[in-house]
């Protein structure tokens, strides 16, 4: 992976949600959309990386699908840890209700009174529809039963429908000097501090890139 490029604008308006001078509030939620492939998934890696001491624990979601997101949830039974919900070795008991008791376990706990520091993501909620809206693709879920209601969330998606959920965060395209500057990293080329590349001029033309 490249290393992380620009979006201070975004990581600070996150900041003002996430991490407000005023701590009195319980619930936090930002919602980063946009395009496929615009860049969400990286801002919300780093933002999780970089702002990792303010939070008592980050716990990263992929929300593909209401299967996998379920999976890893009730993984963090092992990380917190639940102890009755886990066997002797420390891990999810494997019979038929033991994953569902496991997210069960994991929902209480994000639950608790006064444990509401923790930050979550929930990455790339892209098959989100509310329930009983008809549609018949089996995929698709509701990710309102899964966010907990308290504590810190962000949600990475590309449907709009999902700004009401939370501080709504547009991510739209890289500047130039930007796209450039992952360009150089990724083939290596030598950028300046104003991203400009002295060796391939050519790549002055290219806007927005995105790799
Ligand atoms: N700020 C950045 N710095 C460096 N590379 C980046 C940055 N943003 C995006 N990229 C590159 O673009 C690729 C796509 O970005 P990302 O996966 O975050 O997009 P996305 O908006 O989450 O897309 P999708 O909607 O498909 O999930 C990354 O794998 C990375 O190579
Ligand atoms: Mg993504």
């Amino acid at each position: 992976m490249g290393k992380f490029v620009g979006r201070n604008l975004e990581l600070a308006l996150m900041d003002k949600t996430l991490i407000p001078p005023d701590k009195a509030t319980r619930s936090r939620r930002v919602v980063l959309h946009g395009l496929g492939g615009i860049g969400k998934t990286q801002i919300a890696v780093e933002y999780a990386n970089s702002r990792r001491k303010n939070f008592s624990a980050v716990f990263w979601i992929s929300a593909k699908s209401e299967e996998v997101l379920k999976h890893m949830l009730a993984a963090f039974a092992e990380r917190i840890p639940l102890q009755d919900v886990l066997d002797s070795s420390g891990q999810i008991i494997k019979s038929n209700d033991g994953l569902e008791r496991a997210y069960t376990a994991v929902k209480e706990w994000l639950d608790l009174p006064d444990n509401h520091r923790w930050l979550i993501v929930f990455d790339n909620v892209d098959k989100h529809q509310p329930s009983g809206s008809g549609r018949d693709d089996t995929k698709i879920f509701d990710i309102r039963h899964h966010i907990p209601g308290q504590g810190n969330v962000i949600i990475t998606t590309r449907s709009a429908d999902l700004r009401r959920l939370g501080e709504d965060i547009e991510i739209e395209n890289m500047s130039e000097e930007e796209s450039l500057q992952i360009l150089c990293n990724a083939s290596g080329v030598h950028a300046d501090e104003e991203g400009e590349s002295h060796h391939l001029p050519a790549l002055q033309h290219i806007h927005f890139v995105h790799i």
